[in-house]
């Protein structure tokens, strides 16, 4: 089978209405009003989990084989690390034989990671500490957004970095980074809650000669972290009396390859929650769905809006806590959404501001900047498109304020007061069009999203498993 067949059609199920190739190019989708969204729906696998599931599989000594990992673009972007002489089987990349920690080879094209930061950062950290030299490239979303947050901490570890001079001020792609030979341990404190900072420098730490710790304002999703754990390595994590927190790994381990089976995405699984959430008569079952805690700020979001949604069935999956989540349509009101929240939901603001389009009242968020520096500026985005779907929005530099369009009556089973009707640029960013394509399901007028095939970057099949469940998202001819 072709891998973009394995990117790009229905991750695991075969709904009927909707053909294989929904998501194959760069076409437009239109998302019309539904009834209702019903049924399980089954998410794919998480993004962030399966990233460093190849990544660290690469570094373990032994084979490494993973089940549920995401065939997305952006994973598949990660498989770059077969230019470092690292061999993983199949296309889904279900089998990682490891090459140990001083095992990776120079690479002789650039890595192309395409659109996937999370691939991009940790690989450049992964560069860092090895005795090898690499060059970055990606697609143009990923060659706008910042590098210097990544490759500054780098340099003081001992790398080399090297810009284009017309890209050096602002440390965009392309980059290439030689390894420290040897990497010294770093004792770092960043100014941002990012997991794809803390992961570099922890993963350029690995061949450090002493111990490597990072600061991060509160704590970010910790994957890296819980993987490292697994393949046998010691991490201490610690939340500082001011809610700092600090991790720390000591280099010259060694990895062992151990199984992995990653969890559904949570970050995906918000579509499907906002769809049955402002849709009537819906009723959803998402089985499986990480429960990081650092993952699910936007399930108590939501409940704090008054939206019904119960977690069950509580589990441990291959090492990682999940659980099945259950939606029902409800009436959503606005709240304030805490600062110290957004880390644990920073993917989640754009279907968020949907959710609070179609609430009644105002949705405060603070301390969101960085969706400015996202696969776009997110902000700027949602508010542009939202407004010209008829939704008053204010931003400054970190907020965003939605006034919901629902004048507040109970009845649940009225649709929203959106007028739709537009034409939504997805500028190459996954999260708005599905965002804008969820909105569209309760609409008066169809929004029409352009450029979607970016959508298969996080969730292949994400408009055939809706169709499944009830929504009308169609080609646009
Ligand atoms: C990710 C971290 C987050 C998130 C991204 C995935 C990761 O980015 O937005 O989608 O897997 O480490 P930041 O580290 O920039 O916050």
């Amino acid at each position: 089978m072709p891998e973009s067949d394995l990117i790009l059609m229905p991750h695991n199920q075969t709904p009927p209405q909707t053909p294989a190739d929904l998501l194959s190019s760069a076409f437009a989708l239109r998302s019309s009003i539904c009834q209702s969204i019903n049924g399980e729906i089954l998410i794919p696998g998480d993004k962030s989990i399966s990233h460093r599931a190849l990544i660290l599989g690469s570094l373990a000594i032994g084979t490494t084989r993973v089940s549920g990992l995401l065939k997305g673009a952006d994973v598949m972007s990660t498989l770059s690390a077969r230019q470092l002489g690292v061999d993983i089987d199949s296309v889904c990349g279900g089998r990682i034989h490891g090459v140990g920690l001083h095992g990776l080879t120079t690479p002789d094209a650039p890595l192309d990671l395409g659109n996937a930061g999370t691939g991009a950062r940790l690989l450049m950290g992964v560069i860092a500490g090895q005795r090898i030299t690499a060059s970055f490239t990606g697609d143009s979303s990923l060659s706008a957004r910042p590098m210097r947050r990544v490759t500054d901490p780098l340099e003081e570890m001992g790398a080399q970095v090297s810009y284009l001079p017309e890209n050096n001020a602002k440390g965009l792609l392309p980059v290439t980074i030689s390894g420290a030979t040897p990497v010294l341990p770093a004792d770092y404190h960043s100014t941002i809650a990012s997991a794809q900072i803390k992961s570099a420098i922890l993963l350029a730490g690995l061949n450090a000669r002493g111990t490597t710790k990072v600061t991060e304002p509160h704590i970010s999703r910790d994957h890296t972290e819980a993987m490292l754990r697994h393949f046998g390595l010691t991490v201490e994590q610690t939340i500082l009396a001011d809610g700092r927190h600090e991790v720390s790994v000591t280099g010259e381990g060694q990895l062992r390859a151990a199984d992995i089976a990653v969890p559904r995405d949570p970050s995906s699984a918000a579509f499907a929650m906002v769809a049955a959430l402002i849709t009537p008569h819906s009723h959803i079952t998402l089985p499986g769905i990480s429960m990081n805690p650092q993952r699910i700020g936007l399930i108590a979001t939501l409940q704090e809006m008054g939206g019904s949604l119960s977690l069950s069935n509580h589990r441990i999956e291959g090492g990682e806590d999940v659980a099945d989540i259950e939606v029902r349509s409800s009436r959503l009101h606005g709240i304030d959404v805490p600062a110290l929240r957004a880390a644990s939901m920073i993917d989640e603001y754009p279907i968020l501001s949907i959710a609070a389009a179609c609430a009644s009242g105002k949705t405060h968020m603070v301390g969101v900047s960085e969706l400015r520096v996202k696969e776009t500026d997110r902000i700027a985005v949602m508010a542009e498109g939202l407004r010209r779907c008829g939704v008053e929005i204010d931003e400054t530099d970190d907020t965003m304020t939605v006034l919901g369009t629902n004048s507040g009556g109970d009845d649940i089973s009225a649709h929203s007061a959106i007028a739709g009707g537009v034409i939504i640029a997805s500028q190459h960013d996954h999260r708005i069009a599905m965002s804008f394509l969820t909105l569209g399901m309760v609409s008066k007028s169809p929004i029409i999203v352009e450029d979607v095939s970016t959508i298969a970057t996080s969730f292949p099949g994400f408009a055939a498993l809706m169709n499944h469940a009830g929504a009308k998202i169609e080609r646009q001819s």
